[in-house]
């Protein structure tokens, strides 16, 4: 463990990502507080956080709902920075759009506003999405960067990810205009489909949908025609490389590879030939429209450098899957 670093906020401490980083935040040196869903009924185990190691002398947990962003003040107060990573996530959209964008947007300029009161955050890291990227109509073949942003206007004909990605798209937009307005530090992470070990005990939605031809998840299929990937570690690394990097501005794309479904079924049966993998020639009738390929050349030039690679993400994910059960 290194020294103290101060006191951080992550928000949605329960999440895939969000308790990867309040690990990792405790073993490098950092007091962190962190926030979960009210459980009126007590009934929820946290113990994966709270056994985490230096969680008994620098972690806290206390309760928040986007719903009321207000709730969330006690959590920032004194502290030096902000992650702020919960999402009213609805990828099959459950609840109508207008819904979750509100309480996404409402929540987060709650969370800035908190960051602004406490006069100690000096800056916010907000976990946004490509999907707030990439659709729009520069998608398709090009690579697309930090100026591109999802129009969601054009977003009419998506049916998975459509409530996702308009509140995603117009979160973070409202995030970095708070902060140019009102001088707070805002930086925003775009990760593309987050893959590798968990430690929640929920089972990781992304993590179900990369892993889908070894689960035989068919209604996944189409997210796969063409994904991009990137370790959960990295992503995580990457938050805290742009909280510490003294010039980080605005928006980070972090993704590693993309693989099309040919590929991943390919990879698949060579590298783990104990689980029945779709053929490519069975894969053929999957239809959909792929993702867009993205760089990450402004992360990369801020001096960040990805540690895993593909067989790590797969390997990584199998290997916690068995042991939690879930394969
Ligand atoms: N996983 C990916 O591939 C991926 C890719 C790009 C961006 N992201 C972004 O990364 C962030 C974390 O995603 P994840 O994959 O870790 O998802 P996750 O495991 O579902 O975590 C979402 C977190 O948000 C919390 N949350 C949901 N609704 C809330 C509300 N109304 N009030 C307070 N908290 C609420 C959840 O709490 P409960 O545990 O109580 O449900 C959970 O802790 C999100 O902002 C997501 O958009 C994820």
């Amino acid at each position: 463990m290194e020294a103290n670093r101060g006191t951080v906020c992550v928000t949605g401490g329960t999440g895939f990502i969000a308790s990867w980083l309040v690990m990792r935040l405790l073993e490098r040196g950092y007091s962190v507080q962190t926030t979960v869903r009210p459980d009126p009924d007590g009934s929820r185990d946290i113990s994966f956080l709270t056994n985490l190691p230096g969680a008994s002398e620098r972690l806290r947990i206390l309760t928040a709902n986007l719903g009321d962003p207000e709730s969330f003040g006690p959590a920032i107060e004194g502290c030096v920075g902000v992650f702020h990573v919960a999402t009213p996530v609805d990828l099959e959209d459950k609840e109508p759009e207008l819904v979750i964008t509100r309480r996404s947007i409402d929540g987060a300029l709650g969370i800035l506003r908190a960051c602004l009161n406490s006069k100690t955050v000096k800056r916010v890291v907000y976990t946004s999405s490509v999907s707030a990227v990439q659709y729009n109509n520069d998608s398709g073949d090009n690579t697309l960067d930090e100026d591109s942003w999802s129009d969601v206007k054009s977003l009419g004909e998506l049916t998975m990810f459509r409530g996702y990605a308009i509140s995603k798209t117009m979160t973070e937009k409202g995030a970095l205009e708070f902060g140019e307005r009102h001088g707070l530090e805002v930086v925003t992470v775009t990760p593309t489909c987050v893959h590798g070990p968990f430690i929640c005990p929920k089972f990781a939605r992304s993590v179900q949908m990369a892993l889908a031809l070894v689960l035989g998840n068919e209604n996944d299929y189409s997210a796969l025609l063409k994904i991009s990937l990137v370790h959960v570690d990295d992503v995580v690394r990457a938050h805290i490389f742009l909280f510490e990097h003294p010039d980080a501005k605005g928006r980070y794309i972090c993704s590693l590879a993309t693989m099309t479904i040919e590929e991943m079924s390919k990879f698949l049966s060579k590298r783990y030939p104990e689980f029945q993998i779709p053929s490519t020639e069975s894969l053929k009738e999957v239809k959909g429209s792929g993702w867009a390929n993205f760089s990450s050349r402004k992360l990369l030039d801020a001096g960040f450098e990805y540690k895993y690679g593909i067989e790590d993400m797969f390997d990584g994910a199998i290997q916690c899957c068995e042991e939690k059960g879930y394969l």
